[in-house]
């Protein structure tokens, strides 16, 4: 007997590839105590900052945690307004506690596995250590659903944690964090560096590339060409 599609989805078993810690508290709040212990993330920051054009006029940040990658972007943008995304209760409760009195900051309570709700076009989407902790199938919609949100000529950041090519590599990375194997965040779902560059240039964006790398730590870019300027600049 065919079952009604509500019922079907009600008997399914939880699946072991869709844990996400990041709505505890206690996860979220290790991570930001170890935030600033993570090597050569201040690099990473500072070549995502180079591909962020000053004169943004709406930025969203995926991911926003307690707003640490929108604070260094909004530093030199006194004129952007920005949209903060995250679903973690703690994340929230710090970026509200950091925006609550900046009109320029909209905080937005989403999980990102699910469609983005309406939020507008965008000029930059900018991230940093998120999407990774989506499925893979859902890391390429969710670019696809960025492409769709970015303005002619705006440009899409993301600052990954991409898997390595080996165990060993991925090994030797966990040591270089200072983490035991079984230390690793049962959320991450890491993907290769060259697939999601391949799916971005798939999308549609433009000028893919990586534009900095250390270990396990990437920064992907695309922009969204403007078909008003042939030259894409
Ligand atoms: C490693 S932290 C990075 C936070 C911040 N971008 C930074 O660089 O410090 C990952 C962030 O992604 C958020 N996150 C993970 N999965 C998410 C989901 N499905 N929907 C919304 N936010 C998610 C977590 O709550 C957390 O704030």
């Amino acid at each position: 007997m065919d079952l009604p599609a509500a019922i079907v989805e009600n008997t399914e078993m939880p699946n072991p590839d869709d844990r996400n810690l990041w709505t505890s508290s206690e996860h979220a709040l290790d991570y930001l105590h170890k935030a600033d212990t993570i090597p050569h993330r201040t690099e990473g920051e500072a070549a995502l900052l180079e591909f962020v054009p000053r004169d943004a006029g709406r930025i969203l940040d995926v991911g926003s945690g307690d707003g640490r990658l929108l604070m260094l972007v909004r530093a030199d943008r006194p004129r952007t307004e920005f949209v903060a995304l995250d679903f973690s209760p703690a994340m929230l409760e710090a970026l509200h506690r950091r925006f609550d009195c900046d009109a320029r900051v909209t905080v937005v309570p989403h999980d990102f596995s699910n469609p983005l709700p309406p939020l507008g076009h965008f000029d930059a989407v900018i991230s940093s250590f998120a999407i990774h902790h989506v499925r893979h199938e859902r890391k390429r919609s969710l670019y696809a659903e960025i492409f769709g949100l970015l303005s002619p000529g705006g440009v899409f950041c993301n600052l990954e944690h991409v898997s390595s090519p080996t165990d060993q590599l991925h090994r030797q990375f966990l040591r270089s964090m200072g983490l035991r194997p079984e230390e690793e965040d049962p959320s991450n779902k890491l993907l290769d560096l060259e697939q999601q560059l391949t799916w971005l240039r798939e999308i549609g964006y433009a000028e893919v590339d990586c534009h900095w790398k250390w270990r396990e730590l990437a920064l992907l870019a695309g922009v969204k060409r403007d078909s008003r300027n042939l030259r894409g600049e």
